[in-house]
């Protein structure tokens, strides 16, 4: 068996800037509000004619994590793309991408968990690698959520929250045994899928019907994001918890070895309310939330990257990746960098 690590990492967020006091144009909402209840100060959306698409984000945080490993595209032996907010329902964006970067005719394979999508396709990239099938491969995390959302009164309890962003990561075979991607955590809970969900139009309301009926039916909103909010604070705070512990667990450590926590960027009071407990400093858990509120599968790519680039990932240090989301599903990832 082989190990992997990270050797390339990049990022992208459009241009465009939406604070939340641009947000009270569109909405009975306040900057005091979002602040104080989720941490976001402005989050990015993309705009009319930029030209991004999920798969042209991806490919620009791609480009960078490569330039930055040093490698091609054509080096690359398999894409994993996690992402909640495709171009198309079918055919996926890892495709895309694979077209956009001109790639050879590698495979493309795309992850939908959510907002724990990116923590899935590291562990999906990271067994392609352990069992020598492939030996570098590219993990995306790109979404668009902004062009999704009900940005009206009606939808301001989601529709503050997401921002648009991309994020990627090359993980490269190695044969050192204790660097690298230690232990996956990944796990999910069916029962819930209807406290966090975008449902329709889908095979179980298919295009045409739910057309008919959004015209007969104008107040429907079963086509953009509903969260109960407060129901998924809860099994957050709990399932974030259990995954780092369980990595923790799984590699032979304690919370005392966790150099960098970097979580699924959700809400701050989650992000904090996870440090209290595990009892880390603030240099230990990486949060930047203010300023892209919560780009879904993006944001721990994109969250990792900045930490990179600030130099607070260091030669060793055991770093932990963890998500919660939709489905629900939630998991860790545990690195010895
Ligand atoms: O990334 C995937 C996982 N997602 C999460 O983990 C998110 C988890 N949930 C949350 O982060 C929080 O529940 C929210 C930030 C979404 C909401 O915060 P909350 O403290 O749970 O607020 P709430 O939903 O209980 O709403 C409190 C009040 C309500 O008014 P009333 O009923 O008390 O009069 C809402 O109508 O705040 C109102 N409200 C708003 N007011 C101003 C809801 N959204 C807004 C808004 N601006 N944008």
């Amino acid at each position: 068996m082989y190990n992997s690590k990270v050797i390339g990492l990049g990022k992208y967020v459009p241009e465009r800037v939406v604070t939340n006091e641009e947000l009270t144009r569109y909405m009975d909402t306040s900057d005091e509000w979002i602040r104080e209840r989720t941490g976001i100060e402005q989050r990015h959306w993309v705009a009319e004619g930029d030209g991004n698409t999920t798969a042209v984000m991806g490919a620009k945080a791609a480009r960078q994590a490569l330039e930055r490993a040093g490698l091609k595209p054509s080096d690359i032996d398999f894409i994993v793309f996690a992402t909640l907010s495709p171009e198309f329902f079918f055919p996926g964006s890892g495709v895309l991408l694979q077209e956009l970067l001109e790639m050879p005719t590698v495979g493309a394979l795309d992850v939908r968990n959510q907002c724990s999508g990116f923590v899935y396709a590291t562990a999906v990239a990271d067994q392609f690698i352990k069992t020598g099938m492939y030996k570098n491969v590219l993990v995306v995390g790109s979404e668009i959520q902004s062009t999704g959302l009900d940005v009206s009164t009606r939808g301001r309890g989601v529709s503050v929250i997401f921002g648009d962003g991309a994020g990627a990561m090359i993980l490269t075979r190695t044969e050192e045994k204790k660097k690298g991607l230690l232990a996956h955590s990944l796990h999910s809970e069916g029962k819930y899928a209807d406290q966090l969900t975008v449902k329709y139009p889908a095979s179980s309301f298919p295009s045409q019907k739910y057309f008919e009926h959004l015209q007969q039916n104008p107040d429907e909103t079963g086509h953009f994001p509903y969260m109960n909010g407060n129901f998924v604070f809860k099994n957050a705070v709990v399932r974030f918890q259990e995954a780092i512990a369980e990595v923790l667990q799984k590699a032979g450590m304690s919370k005392e070895d966790l150099d960098l926590l970097i979580p699924h960027q959700a809400n701050l009071r989650i992000s904090q309310f996870i440090q209290k407990m595990f009892g880390l400093k603030d240099h230990q858990v990486y949060n930047n939330i203010q300023k892209y509120g919560n780009t879904t599968a993006a944001s721990i790519p994109i969250a990792l990257t900045e930490a990179w680039e600030a130099g607070k990932i260091k030669e060793n240090d055991i770093v932990v990746l963890a998500a919660f989301g939709s489905g629900f599903t939630w998991g860790a990832n545990l690195i010895k960098w």
